[in-house]
């Protein structure tokens, strides 16, 4: 450790790896900030990403989605509300608010990406900082586009949907800038479980997507004239909860398949918080369907979707793990001691042989 000359760049990473490029940020302020300093502006952008989505919930089921009923200005002529009767003001108060605080979302994507460019991190990590100002971009468009149609359903779902993208793609970037630059990356489980992984993300997305036409045909539409999608609620919400019955099941399925290779305690960990996180989601989900979608539970349920989101993306994000030259021979001797522990597989293959585990023999390396 201890490569960076000046504050400039990962305290791990060597020199020559650090060096300048051209996306690289050359504020000496935003050059002195350490990891931690960029674990915290990281988690703000992540928690602005999915607090916007909540804020946006909360407009559809006050009514209040066409408060300001044009965009990108609120009123004909107009950026604020003007005091008209014709839209009742508690209406244009939430949806400017909400329009206001999409400068808060903004500050708090590009302070990221300043943060990561003027750290000089990898390129990766470059990508998904940038990522969430551009995305953001989207997001303000997709919102005016949804008050310019009426706030037809699809809109809506998309709008909500990009939201948990980004709430996954600030996740990898949060959970990415406490890694080292080092040059590659392990895998730290064995392979088919990173498989088993991607295939639960896809089965959470269409968890997400059926969420979102529950929604659509559900009575929160933002506005009382605004056309509901026109398919029966009850076979909507019994796909929903199928898809969630589906989940729990691949998640059950891959902590197995973590015990028996042995996996690493972190990753475990992280299993526990998703598995939380996501029964606690449900129970929501049931309560506020058996009590007709009362307005508070249907914005505790979108906080919740993008609370799995964003622990989903811990555990993505944690089964790949970069490390310091230094950290190397004590990760291979802790992978040692676990696969020798009675009892337990000796290998994350899952055989019970001496061969060294995926991330050892990669370590090693
Ligand atoms: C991990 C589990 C779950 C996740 C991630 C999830 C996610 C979502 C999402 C993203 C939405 C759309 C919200 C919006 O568009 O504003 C939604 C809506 C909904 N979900 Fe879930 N859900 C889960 C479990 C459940 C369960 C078990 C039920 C019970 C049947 C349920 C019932 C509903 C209902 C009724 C709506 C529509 C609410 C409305 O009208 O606005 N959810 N869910």
């Amino acid at each position: 450790m201890g490569d960076c000359g000046r504050n400039r760049c990962h305290p791990y990473l060597p020199v020559h790896l650090s060096a300048p490029t051209i996306d690289t940020v050359h504020a000496p302020a935003l050059r002195r900030l350490s990891v931690p300093a960029q674990r915290r502006f990281t988690f703000v952008a992540a928690l602005t990403q999915a607090g916007i989505a909540v804020t946006g919930a909360v407009v559809r089921v006050t009514g209040s989605g066409l408060g300001c009923p044009t965009w990108p200005q609120c009123f004909p002529g107009s950026l604020v509300p003007t005091g008209t009767t014709s839209v009742p003001a508690y209406e244009q108060a939430i949806e400017f608010s909400n329009r206001m605080l999409t400068y808060v979302v903004t500050i708090a994507a590009v302070a990221a990406l300043l943060v990561v460019l003027g750290a000089g991190r990898r390129r990766q990590l470059k990508r998904y900082a940038w990522s969430l100002p551009l995305g953001t971009v989207v997001q303000a468009v997709l919102g005016g586009f949804t008050v310019l149609t009426g706030l037809v359903w699809w809109t809506v779902a998309l709008h909500l949907l990009v939201s948990t993208v980004l709430v996954w793609l600030a996740v990898q970037l949060h959970v990415g800038v406490a890694q080292p630059d080092a040059p590659r990356a392990h895998t730290v489980v064995a392979g088919p479980l990173r498989g088993l992984l991607a295939f639960a993300t896809v089965t959470m997305s269409a968890l997400l997507v059926a969420g979102t036409l529950v929604t659509a045909a559900g009575p929160h539409a933002g506005n009382a004239k605004t056309t509901r999608l026109n398919v029966s609620i009850p076979a909507l919400a019994q796909l929903h909860a199928d898809l969630l019955v589906g989940y729990l099941g691949l998640l059950v399925g891959l902590y197995f398949a973590l015990r028996a290779t042995a996996g690493p305690a972190a990753v475990l960990r992280q299993w526990w918080v998703l598995m939380a996180v996501v029964l606690a989601q449900g129970s929501v989900g049931v309560v506020q369907y058996f009590t007709g979608v009362p307005e508070v539970l249907v914005a505790v349920h979108v906080a919740g979707a993008c609370a799995v989101t964003a622990a989903m993306a811990t555990l993505w994000a944690r089964t790949r793990v970069r490390v310091a030259m230094s950290e190397v021979a004590g990760l291979v001797a802790e992978a040692a001691g676990r696969t020798r522990t009675p009892g337990r597989a000796l290998s994350p293959s899952g055989g019970r042989d001496s061969r060294p585990s995926s991330c050892e023999a990669q370590v090693a390396r």
